[in-house]
């Protein structure tokens, strides 16, 4: 640990903490945060956008800031199109749904949404729910039950581990990437049982792409249905931008695609396609997407119009492409530590040697007008300290240059170069 924080190195008890106050747990991290906080850096995880200029700049401290930590990855977020539809739904169908979706919560604009999603995957069916984290816990949950067994990547995101825990499988994890360890752990598992295997297209910590073709063909030969979460893909990888999947020619063997709106669509929400036959009985079965109110209606009619715009977008893609090798290329010829040997994604991640010092650059990065995102340990593989920078299809080669820059200065004025 660096100097100026003070990490516990045994288990801290809050002071005058009341018996039986269930707030005792989070000592440890409170003590951890307290200790950041009394370093003098500013608190990373609370950063306010005071103004946001377009889908790579705002006004952070009074001061102009190139985002560089945004999941903005197609830039939709300003597309003149999408605005207009969403100021369209919001005059002629109001604010909200005001229910689930199973009562009073479809609109024709969720109709039209699920509609653009099986055009731009070419499925057969499509099931929107009011989050990403949403369709994950409800897909999951729903078709892995107790009894059953998921089978997943030690480093899945939170919402899969969460749909996992409330569906009550048995969890079988493996080795991150790991071919060989997937192949074993699915020849352990009772041959009568029912299995699920989920596996993401890019993985967002450390922007690392899956090697989705041996694991689908693995997981058919034995018998396992197969989820893909391409959360940090669609829009950007693959020719129609449908995700890993499709760049690796498994598509059509994926037997749920899980997505969200949050990123390269540039709203909110999540989704679920699939060429199941008996898919639609779903909508009936799954509480998240049952119990809970559906998306209004203008952000449906921001998506399903980011959806179709991003079934013609090649020419972002390649200049993402350009955007990320710039970065990546550049970033490592001046001496980080990058998440990846190559560039994978549109994810960039800088190893820093702890978190002391990924607060320190994350600051002075600031400072030089840069947001990026911090990200530490439960949410990191191995313990990491990541500055994890996701590029843009907007970020313009000068803007590249410019960040490179930023790196540079920070790095040197933190002694990390
Ligand atoms: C892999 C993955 N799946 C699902 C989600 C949840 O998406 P949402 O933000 O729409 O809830 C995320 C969000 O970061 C993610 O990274």
């Amino acid at each position: 640990m660096s100097e100026g924080i003070s990490q516990p190195d045994a288990p801290v008890e809050r002071e005058g903490r009341a018996k039986g106050d269930l707030f005792a747990k989070f000592d440890d991290l409170i003590a951890m945060r307290e200790g950041l906080l009394a370093s003098g850096v500013e608190d990373p995880f609370n950063l306010v956008m005071e103004k946001v200029l377009s889908p790579t700049r705002a006004i952070c401290n009074g001061r102009e800031t190139i985002l560089l930590g945004t999941y903005n990855y197609m830039g939709m977020t300003f597309d003149p199109d999408v605005i207009e539809a969403g100021k369209q739904a919001l005059e002629e169908f109001g604010s909200g749904t005001t229910g689930s979706r199973v009562l009073n919560g479809t609109y024709q604009g969720h109709k039209e949404c699920e509609d653009a999603l099986k055009e731009f995957y070419g499925m057969d069916h499509a099931m929107v729910f009011s989050t990403g984290y949403q369709a994950n816990l409800g897909i999951i949950s729903t078709i892995a039950g107790k009894g059953d067994y998921v089978v997943l990547d030690i480093d899945s995101h939170a919402s899969i581990y969460d749909g996992c825990a409330m569906g009550r499988a048995e969890i079988v994890p493996f080795r991150h990437n790991d071919i060989e360890a997937l192949e074993k752990r699915l020849k352990r598992i009772p041959a009568d049982a029912g299995v699920l295997v989920v596996l993401e297209g890019v993985y967002s910590m450390l922007g690392d792409v899956a090697p989705l073709k041996e694991m689908v063909r693995i997981c058919k030969e034995a018998g396992a249905m197969v989820l893909v979460d391409e959360a940090h893909s669609m829009g950007f990888i693959g020719e129609k931008g449908r995700g890993v999947a499709e760049d690796q020619g498994v598509l059509d063997d994926v037997d749920f695609v899980i997505g969200t709106f949050s990123k390269s669509v540039g709203t909110v929400g999540g989704f679920c396609v699939s060429n199941h036959p008996d898919f639609e009985i779903m909508r009936l079965v799954c509480r998240p997407y049952v119990f809970t109110a559906s998306l209004p209606p203008s952000v449906v009619a921001t998506a399903a119009t980011s959806i179709r715009k991003l079934m013609h977008g090649s020419n972002k893609r390649a200049h993402l492409w350009e955007n990320s090798k710039r970065l990546h290329g550049g970033l490592k010829d001046l001496g980080f530590e990058l998440g990846t040997e190559t560039p994978q994604s549109a994810i960039v991640a800088v190893i820093m040697p702890d978190l002391a010092k990924g607060a320190q650059m994350w600051e002075a990065l600031l400072k030089e007008g840069l947001y990026v995102n911090l990200a530490r340990p439960p949410a990191t593989p191995a313990n990491m300290t990541l500055l994890r920078c996701s590029l843009c299809a907007e970020h313009s080669e000068e803007e590249v240059s410019t960040i490179l820059g930023m790196f540079e200065r920070a790095g040197k004025a933190v002694g990390i170069l």
